[in-house]
């Protein structure tokens, strides 16, 4: 008889479950939008692509750092059920995405606050205009939002490369890890 496959999986030993990979895909797509938005900030400013994506930037961004705050506590929580790391470098590999999807938006927060100008992503309320500028705030983000932010997309880069690469290799593919039945082939 067919067994019928669980809506909801968890985290196991061989794959990860239904709530971990709806933050890695739905998290994967808005980094892709902040990217894009980011590549036309740098290279395309007072083009079409400039006028749709831009206006997107701040408010993708803040709705990232709270899915990742999310993504991380429900990863520490299931720590001991999810697939092991293949080495000490994946490991490594991850944290360092896990530490820059924090500062990054973080660091951008900061400066906007700092700016002393109102902001109400996706329509919500979250800092009021005030009066004084917080220099520390904005100097900080000046120096190191974007260029973190660079760094995170080649780290993102080298993942997505990893993770294909050992899939042509031969080596362990994790590949069914994040996407389809789990069954690596
Ligand atoms: C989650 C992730 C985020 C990523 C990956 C990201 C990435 C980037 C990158 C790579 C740049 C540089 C663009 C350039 O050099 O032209 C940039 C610029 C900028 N970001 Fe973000 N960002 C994020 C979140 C945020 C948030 C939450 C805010 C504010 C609420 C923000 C505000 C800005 C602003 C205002 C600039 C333009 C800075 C300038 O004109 O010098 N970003 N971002
Ligand atoms: C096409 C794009 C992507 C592909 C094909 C991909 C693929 C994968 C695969 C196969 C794994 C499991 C790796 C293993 O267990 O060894 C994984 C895990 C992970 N990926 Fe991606 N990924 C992509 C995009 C991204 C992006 C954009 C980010 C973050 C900015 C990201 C962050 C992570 C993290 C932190 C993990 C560890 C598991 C977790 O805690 O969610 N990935 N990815």
């Amino acid at each position: 008889m067919p067994t019928s496959t669980p809506w909801l999986r968890p985290d196991s030993a061989t794959r990860y479950g239904s709530v971990s990979r709806l933050f890695h895909w739905t998290m994967a797509f808005c980094f892709a939008l902040m990217f894009a938005a980011a590549l036309a900030h740098f290279f395309a400013k007072d083009t079409p692509v400039y006028e749709l994506l831009w206006p997107l930037h701040r408010p993708t961004g803040t709705l990232l750092m709270l899915l990742v705050v999310l993504r991380a506590a429900w990863a520490l929580l299931h720590a001991s059920q999810r697939p092991p790391h293949l080495s000490q470098a994946a490991r490594l590999g991850h944290l360092a995405l896990y530490a820059l999807m924090l500062a990054v938006p973080c660091i951008g927060l900061l400066r906007q606050y700092g700016s002393a100008r109102g902001f109400a992503p996706w329509g919500i309320p979250l800092m009021e205009a005030r009066g004084e500028k917080i220099e520390w705030m904005t100097d900080l983000g000046r120096l190191l939002h974007g260029k973190l932010g660079w760094v995170l997309l080649a780290c993102v880069l080298g993942h997505v490369a990893m993770a294909l690469w050992h899939r042509r290799s031969g080596d362990t593919n994790v590949l069914p890890r994040m996407i389809g039945s789990g069954e690596a082939n």
